[in-house]
C-alpha cells in the first residue's frame, strides 16, 4: 500500500510524513533526498547540469539507499552534503529533465513493492502512483512557511530576515508548480490539508485519521 503526500517546499512534509510512516509501521520514502543527491552528485563531478545526456547517465547508474534518516550514493553518506543551499538552487536543473524524472520515478515504484510506504514529494500522488490508497496534499500559507524556515534557520544558528525567505521560497514555488514534467499540483482525488495554525503533532494526527478512514479494515 501507497500513501503519498504532496506539496510545496517549506509546509512541514518532511517530518509529518516520517512521523505518520512509524504511526502507521510503514516505511517512508523522501523522494526529494534522490533529486538532491542526484544533483549533489553531479555538482560534485563537475558535470554541467544542463547537458541532459551527462545527468541522464548519472541518474540511471547512480545507486541510491534511503535508510532512516540517512542518504547514501555509491555507499557515500550524502545526508549533510544534499541540504546545503548550492544544491537546493540547482536541483531545478535535474528536476526539469524529463528522462531522470522517469529514471527516479522507476527507483521510486521499485522501492515500494515489497512494503508499505509513505511517500512525499512533488508528483507523487499525481504521476508516480497514480492508484495510491490514500493521497494528502499537504500545504500552508506562503507567510507561515517562510517562518517556519526561519525559525529552523534560527535553531542552527543563521539568523535571515523574512523578505529574502519569502523571495527564496516564491522562486521554488514558481520552479516546483511550472515544469513541464513532473510540476507540483494537488491529484484530484488529493485531500488538501493547510496546516496553517497546526503544530506537528497535531498534523501528524489529523493526517493519521484521515488515512485511517481509507485503509482496509483487517
Ligand atoms: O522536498 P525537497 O525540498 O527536499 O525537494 C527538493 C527539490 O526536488 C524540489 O524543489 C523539487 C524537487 N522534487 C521534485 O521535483 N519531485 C519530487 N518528487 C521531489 C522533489
Amino acid at each position: 500500500m501507497v500513501i503519498t503526500i504532496d506539496g510545496p517546499a517549506g509546509a512541514g512534509k518532511s517530518s509529518v510524513a516520517r512521523k505518520l510512516a512509524q504511526r502507521l509501521g510503514f516505511h517512508f520514502l523522501d523522494t526529494g533526498a534522490m533529486y538532491r543527491t542526484v544533483t549533489h552528485v553531479a555538482m560534485q563531478q563537475g558535470l554541467d547540469l544542463q547537458d541532459v545526456t551527462a545527468v541522464e547517465s548519472l541518474a540511471a547508474a547512480l545507486e541510491i539507499r534511503l535508510e532512516h534518516d540517512r542518504v547514501w550514493a555509491n555507499g557515500c553518506d550524502v545526508s549533510i552534503s544534499i541540504r546545503t543551499p548550492e544544491v537546493t538552487r540547482n536541483i531545478r536543473h535535474v528536476a526539469d529533465i524529463a528522462s531522470v524524472r522517469q529514471i527516479l520515478n522507476r527507483k521510486q515504484r521499485t522501492l515500494v513493492v515489497r512494503n508499505d510506504y509513505v511517500t512525499e514529494g512533488r508528483d507523487q500522488g499525481t504521476e508516480v502512483f497514480p492508484d495510491a490508497i490514500c493521497k494528502i496534499f499537504l500545504t500552508a500559507s506562503p507567510e507561515e512557511r517562510a517562518r517556519r524556515r526561519q525559525r529552523q534557520l534560527l535553531a542552527n544558528g543563521q539568523a535571515i530576515a523574512i523578505e529574502q525567505l519569502l523571495e527564496e521560497q516564491n522562486l521554488r514555488d514558481d520552479q516546483d508548480q511550472n515544469r513541464d514534467v513532473g510540476r507540483l499540483f494537488a491529484a484530484e482525488d488529493a485531500i488538501t490539508v493547510s496546516t496553517d495554525g497546526m503544530d506537528e503533532s497535531q498534523v501528524v494526527a489529523h493526517l493519521e485519521s484521515l488515512v485511517r478512514t481509507k485503509l482496509p479494515s483487517d
